[in-house]
């Protein structure tokens, strides 16, 4: 079940119109976290908002196997188009994990958490934490308060604002990392240029 800040719609109407429209290379910060996680011996990888899957091919050429979550039918049926049946993608949002009962050794979560609210976001990453095996990495971006964007648009609540409409986005300082990711083994910080400047947050499962 998906509610009215999740905007299944507007990301179908997005990828229809769209298509492929962040083209096919992977992001900066999926080439990073590859190399992590071939340094981890990560098998396992889930991929919540795998798009149409330009992040997860990186992955899959280096051995591991994903799975991913998308909200998206249409950027679905563009991942199976290019990469082929080999993914297990559920169809659905990340508000309603999990969608299975596996523990992955990697996560890789890139530029969906600041599309969330307060809640979502404090619900996806207790989630996704809950689906790492011990010793796992889980590794997000999102955008920083030093885009340009910030402070443009609507304000939603404090630094979130509708930039279109659609789109909300929560701006992020190290503050607002610490203080959200804090208690989930949260280990290191780096900022990283996507088009916008992102952080990748690092966080790893202590054994219980
Ligand atoms: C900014 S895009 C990043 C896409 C992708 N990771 C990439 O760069 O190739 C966010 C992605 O998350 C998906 N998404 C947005 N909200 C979602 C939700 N609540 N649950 C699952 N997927 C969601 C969108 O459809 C889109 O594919």
């Amino acid at each position: 079940m998906t509610n009215e800040t999740e905007k299944p719609e507007f990301w179908e109407s997005s990828f229809l119109e769209k298509q492929e429209m962040w083209g096919f290379e992977p992001a900066k910060s999926a080439l990073l976290t590859k190399d992590l996680f071939l340094r981890e011996n990560v098998k396992q990888v889930l991929i919540p908002g795998i798009g149409y899957g330009r992040n997860a091919q990186i992955f899959r050429d280096n051995g591991m196997e994903v799975t991913g979550i998308e909200i998206s039918a249409t950027a679905i049926e563009m991942a199976r188009k290019h990469y082929g049946p080999g993914m297990t993608i559920y169809h659905g949002s990340v508000c309603d994990m999990p969608f299975d009962n596996k523990r992955y050794d990697g996560i890789f979560c890139y530029a969906l958490i600041h599309l969330l609210d307060a809640d979502q976001r404090q619900k996806l990453i207790r989630d996704c934490y809950a689906q790492l095996a011990e010793n796992g990495c889980m590794v997000f971006t999102m955008i920083t308060k030093d885009a340009q964007t910030y402070g443009k648009g609507t304000l939603i609540s404090k630094d979130r604002y509708e930039l279109h409409p659609g789109v909300q986005m929560y701006f992020y300082d190290r503050e607002a990392v610490q203080a959200e990711f804090g208690d989930f083994g949260l280990f290191e910080i780096t900022e990283v240029n996507e088009n916008f400047p992102f952080f990748i947050v690092k966080c790893r499962k202590k054994y219980s």
